[in-house]
């Protein structure tokens, strides 16, 4: 019974989603008509002088058709991905009653800027200060003279559109992405398997960004993707599965190495990611993380959040039994940027590599030493 409540649920959620990509268009469309309607509320003279932004709202429209366009080829073989239960049943019928999901255009919105960051290279100097630092450690970890790499198996939690799995996996590794946000999954799927060319599409991840431009070409630069082909790619050594970390990973001593970015602030208790992290990786394992506290919970209502500053967090990471190689702070790194918007976000982040210990003592000791 239960089970027919989580898949009607599943079904219903897996279509609200599409629902959602496909309001896109409509709902950014509309957006810009609000801000043409205010603009002929104005004086007949402001009106006149704005002419200029009202011309800039028209080019902001083709601008959201052509992303847009992108959207029903990526829609196309959803319905598929899951081991085609999607496929099969009547489904046009239940997605004429899925609704639209709330939050949904922000979501929409951040895959655009997510393509940016993984698949184009717009988007490159941003994975070379993220993703490189991860990959040099673990291809220092791991050397090819004494590791068949084949056979270490790295998991990427978090994995967004896939990139710095792929990239690992590149190198030769058994990795693994995992993601639960679905938008994000529809469109990796996409990306991973379906992209037949670099440079294929054109998208133009910031023009829902109406602040901070000094001029509209600002905002609507665009970014061309995939930069690389991802389908030659070794594809036993590479896979992604979809689910929350915490479900999906429950087998203890399973994996050489857990790479983490932009991701353990994702938890409401970062404290139950660091334990699973610890769990399923072998004795002797590396956790390398790289990224800032930008707590995600922090500010959402009703959630019981916690927000440890970094001191905490690695005394934690101690207690809970690993032993920290190496640790830096300060570590410049950025978000989806606009390289032109007048405003720059720029983490000072934390990068460190932890070990599980080799001798196979249980987490949790209370004789670990307190620093
Ligand atoms: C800030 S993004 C970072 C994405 C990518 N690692 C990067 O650096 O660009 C964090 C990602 O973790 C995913 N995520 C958050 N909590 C998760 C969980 N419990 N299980 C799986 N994925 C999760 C989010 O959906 C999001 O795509």
């Amino acid at each position: 019974m239960d089970t027919e409540k989580n898949v009607r649920e599943e079904r219903e959620y897996f279509l609200s989603v599409i629902k959602t990509f496909k309001s896109y268009r409509d709902q950014s469309i509309k957006k810009i008509e609000n801000k043409e309607k205010c603009v002929g509320t104005l004086p007949n003279e402001h009106k006149k002088w704005l002419s200029k932004y009202y011309e800039d709202l028209q080019k902001l429209k083709e601008c959201v058709e052509k992303n847009y366009s992108f959207i029903p080829l990526v829609l196309q073989h959803a319905y598929t991905m899951f081991d085609n239960v999607y496929s099969n049943m009547d489904i046009v019928k239940f997605e004429e009653e899925a609704r639209i999901l709330s939050e949904g255009l922000d979501k929409v919105q951040s895959v655009f800027k997510q393509l940016m960051r993984d698949w184009s290279s717009l988007g490159a100097a941003e994975r070379k200060q993220c993703y490189e630092p991860i990959i040099q450690e673990i291809l220092a970890s791991y050397p090819e003279e004494e590791y068949d790499r084949g056979e270490i198996q790295i998991l990427v939690p978090g994995a967004g559109l896939g990139r710095l799995a792929f990239e690992i996996a590149s190198r030769g590794f058994k990795c693994q992405g995992n993601e639960f946000n679905l938008f994000m999954l529809i469109v990796s799927f996409y990306v991973l398997n379906l992209c037949q060319k670099v440079d294929e599409y054109e998208i133009y991840p910031w023009i829902h960004q109406y602040c901070n431009n000094i001029s509209v070409e600002d905002q609507m630069i665009s970014a061309r993707f995939p930069d690389v082909k991802p389908m030659p790619s070794p594809k036993s050594n590479f896979s992604m599965t979809a689910g929350d970390f915490l479900e999906v990973y429950t087998t203890n001593d399973e994996w050489h190495c857990v790479a983490t970015c932009f991701f353990i602030d994702c938890a409401p208790n970062v404290v139950q990611f660091i334990e699973t992290i610890y769990d399923i990786l072998k004795p002797g394992g590396l956790w390398i993380n790289l990224g800032p506290l930008l707590y995600h919970y922090s500010d959402v209502k009703n959630e019981k959040s916690i927000e440890p500053s970094f001191k905490v967090l690695c005394d934690v990471i101690k207690k809970v039994g690993f032993k920290m190689e190496k640790c830096a702070t300060g570590v410049k790194t950025k978000y989806c940027q606009n390289p032109y918007s007048m405003l720059q976000y720029e983490y000072d982040s934390v990068f460190f590599v932890c070990r599980k210990p080799d001798n196979g003592l249980a987490n949790g000791h209370d004789d670990m030493e307190d620093h």
